[in-house]
């Protein structure tokens, strides 16, 4: 395929590059600096100089806290951006994968959220997400897949396994206990994001690696999977928080992947054996998978 990925200076456009690179593809990335998806002629434009068949859109504003104070900035990028990458993509016709978040659902359900659960976002970046899928699905209906996913992190970029690391030697940290997903590696994410686009597969996909854990509970399995003490971490709920954060979290975000499975797509890996091959990778020790294969 030639894929055609926005947002590629990100944590997963970067893992999506790598993935597709290896898979044979014709690996088109777009950085910010390249392209900026709230800007229509210039998206129209790329897409369509590159007549690409499927085109990653793993551009957005990921700065939940400060989406609060600027909604227009979060909807300009989450949203209409998804609207002209969509309307680009159907213009090419090339199958168009896009990314949503766990954050569109409010977090008060028993149980794990399917994709048919009615969202509920509690933020200005969820919902500024969530009027992106919508803009995806209607814009580029039968030719798009919309991902959602959760907690994300991997070896590139900034993300919560790289500040728990950089962390480690702390005397004392405290995260919350109250809040709870499944993290998910950009690495896993990428592999099956790449399998909806080759083959052409429409409509919404739950896509988390499996299990599911607290943030708490996240922070002591990286510290020991780096050989620090696990007990310098405490438990706390969100309301102890200080300062507050400005935007509020669902409290549960689990997703389940009801269309993922139902059509017989392969399984996530476990969240566990993902975070031991990122944590080796963070701190240059070879795993022993990687030994043996
Ligand atoms: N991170 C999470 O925990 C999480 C959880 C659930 C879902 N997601 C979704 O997963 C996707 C990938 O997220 P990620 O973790 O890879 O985030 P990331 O590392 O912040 O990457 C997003 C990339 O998009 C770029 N970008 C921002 N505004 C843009 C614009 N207007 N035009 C073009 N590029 C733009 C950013 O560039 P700059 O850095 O230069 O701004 C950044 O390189 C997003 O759709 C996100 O909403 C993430």
């Amino acid at each position: 395929m030639r894929v055609l990925i926005t947002g590629a200076g990100g944590q997963l456009g970067t893992d999506l590059s790598i993935h597709c690179g290896a898979e044979g593809d014709e690996v088109v990335a777009l950085g910010r600096d390249r392209l900026d998806i709230a800007d229509r002629s210039a998206v129209l434009d790329a897409v369509a100089a590159h007549a690409p068949d499927a085109v990653f859109n793993a551009a957005a504003w990921t700065a939940v806290d400060d989406c609060e104070s600027d909604p227009e900035r979060a909807f300009a990028a989450n949203a209409l951006g998804a609207r002209w990458v969509a309307e680009a993509a159907g213009r090419a016709g090339a199958h168009l994968v896009h990314v949503s978040t766990d954050y569109v659902f409010d977090g008060t359900k028993d149980g794990a959220y399917n994709e048919w659960d009615t969202p509920a976002p509690r933020s200005v970046y969820g919902a500024s997400k969530l009027a992106g899928e919508r803009e995806v699905l209607d814009v580029a209906s039968g030719r798009a897949a919309v991902v959602r996913t959760a907690w994300v992190m991997g070896v590139h970029g900034k993300n919560m396994l790289k500040t728990v690391l950089s962390l480690r030697d702390r005397e004392h940290l405290a995260f919350v206990d109250d809040q709870r997903g499944s993290p998910t590696f950009t690495a896993d994410l990428a592999v099956g994001m790449r399998r909806l686009a080759a083959d052409r597969m429409a409509g919404m996909y739950h896509l988390t690696n499996r299990g599911s854990t607290s943030w708490y509970g996240l922070v002591r399995e990286i510290l020991e999977m780096a050989g620090a003490d696990p007990g310098i971490v405490s438990p706390i709920s969100t309301d102890q928080l200080d300062p507050p954060r400005p935007a509020p979290r669902p409290a549960n975000s689990v997703l389940d992947d009801i269309a993922w499975r139902s059509a017989q797509l392969p399984a996530m890996p476990l969240y566990r054996d993902s975070l031991r091959s990122a944590v080796d990778a963070l701190m240059d020790r070879h795993s022993p998978d990687k030994e043996t294969s």
